[in-house]
């Protein structure tokens, strides 16, 4: 029996596995026990999945059908916000500045010890509903506001906490090196990441990647490798801020230790590219860091030329608060240059392989998660086109209606 059979759509949309956007004019997807079986126009789908018969039926007239989007760079657990600091920057003040003043990553770390797992629980639950409106159907989400053992454990907890609960999959990130804590010294906090905490959770099975920001005055190359290398040693696969403020030689590192992605990449090289595509590490570009920071956004058009795919990110966390993946699909195309084709490409199957999830994620095909997204516009371009507004209206994860505006 179908549970459910999308019809009547304007346009059905989807990147293929390979990349390619492949479109359906007057199109309709069917779905049976949470997989794609059927996809097509419509007047083939519903011979076979005939609406009437199907547990649930959503006729798309004028509306566009997607695959759900993947978001496969958030911190999106933590405690308070740095409103204040977004007016500071516009004012002039510096990122790294703040962070070095105490700021920043540390005064999250502050208001995250001080919370309660229970109230991470509810702060998560409440940003994953707002990613999910906004058609987000698979995030990545990492730890890293602890930067001691019992936070990281208690906001890693969280993470699969809120995961239990709520429909979008979730892919938990252990991220202790995200900052140096308040007077320690990085080699020594190193030691402590790699000797106290990845063992814990390792151990635990508390997460299924390594992260580290690889920065200048934060932590080095060699710090990074340390730190992905013990990682890898205790079954988290790696990933890495790279190059985003300095290029210090995060990519060329993640190309080295062959990490599953490589993330920011505002000062990558063609050398770097290169490197990156021949390793097979996916880059994952974050457009909404770069709208926030006031800053350039990493050069999508090297990537392209290099014909290495990228995907894209919301990187949200309380310095780029924007939990859309909609919006990051505005500024790719609007900051980045990116073809609207190529941002959607970006946002869903080239963002799944950038979180190890080759099972079909991303896209629509016979056999693929059921995750779609039935949008308000006419087709693809138009999402885009008609920026800085919802266009999606309709979430449907593992063949169930999970949102509807
Ligand atoms: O990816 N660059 C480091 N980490 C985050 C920012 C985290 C924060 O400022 O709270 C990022 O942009
Ligand atoms: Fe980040």
């Amino acid at each position: 029996m179908t549970d459910l059979v999308v019809y009547d759509a304007s346009q059905v949309a989807t990147p293929t596995d390979g990349g390619e956007m492949m479109t359906v004019k007057d199109g309709a997807v069917a779905i049976e026990d949470g997989v794609v079986t059927a996809i097509g126009p419509t007047e083939a789908v519903t011979r076979d999945h005939p609406p009437a018969d199907a547990t649930n039926a959503i006729d798309a007239a004028g509306k566009t059908v997607l695959p759900g989007f993947v978001d496969p760079h958030t911190h999106a657990v933590f405690a308070g916000d740095r409103a204040d600091e977004y007016t500071a920057k516009l004012e002039g003040e510096d990122y790294q500045d703040i962070l070095a003043e105490g700021g920043g990553i540390l005064r999250t770390v502050r208001a995250t010890r001080d919370a309660s797992r229970t109230r991470l629980v509810e702060n998560l639950l409440a940003q994953l509903d707002i990613m999910l409106a906004h058609g987000t159907t698979t995030a990545e989400v990492k730890s890293g506001y602890g930067l001691d053992i019992e936070t990281e454990v208690k906001m890693l907890e969280a993470i699969d906490e809120a995961a239990d609960q709520h429909p979008v999959d979730v892919v938990p990130t252990f991220m202790g090196a995200h900052a140096v804590p308040e007077n320690t010294d990085a080699d020594e906090y190193v030691d402590r990441v790699v000797e106290e905490q990845l063992p814990v959770v390792g151990e635990n099975d508390l997460a299924e990647f390594c992260d580290v920001f690889c920065e200048e005055g934060v932590f080095s190359v060699e710090h990074s490798r340390r730190v992905l290398e013990a990682g890898r040693e205790h079954g988290l696969k790696p990933k890495i801020h790279a190059d985003e403020f300095e290029r210090l030689g995060g990519s060329q590192l993640a190309a080295d230790i062959e990490a599953t992605s490589a993330d920011h990449l505002l000062q990558s090289t063609e050398a770097d590219i290169a490197a990156l595509g021949e390793a097979n590490v996916t880059p994952v570009l974050l457009p909404g860091t770069a709208f926030s920071l006031a800053t350039d956004y990493a050069d999508a058009t090297a990537f392209e030329a290099a014909d290495v795919p990228v995907a894209i990110a919301t990187d949200f966390n309380p310095n780029c608060y924007s939990q859309s993946m909609e919006f990051a699909i505005d500024l790719a195309c609007n900051g980045m240059r990116m073809a609207p084709a190529t941002a959607i490409r970006s946002a869903t199957v080239t963002a799944a392989k950038a979180i190890s999830r080759t099972d079909g994620t991303g896209t629509l095909r016979e056999g693929s998660p059921g995750d779609v997204v039935v949008a308000d516009v006419p087709d693809y371009q138009h999402l885009p086109y008609n920026f800085g507004v919802q266009n999606v209206q309709t979430v449907i994860k593992d063949g169930e209606v999970v949102h509807r505006d």
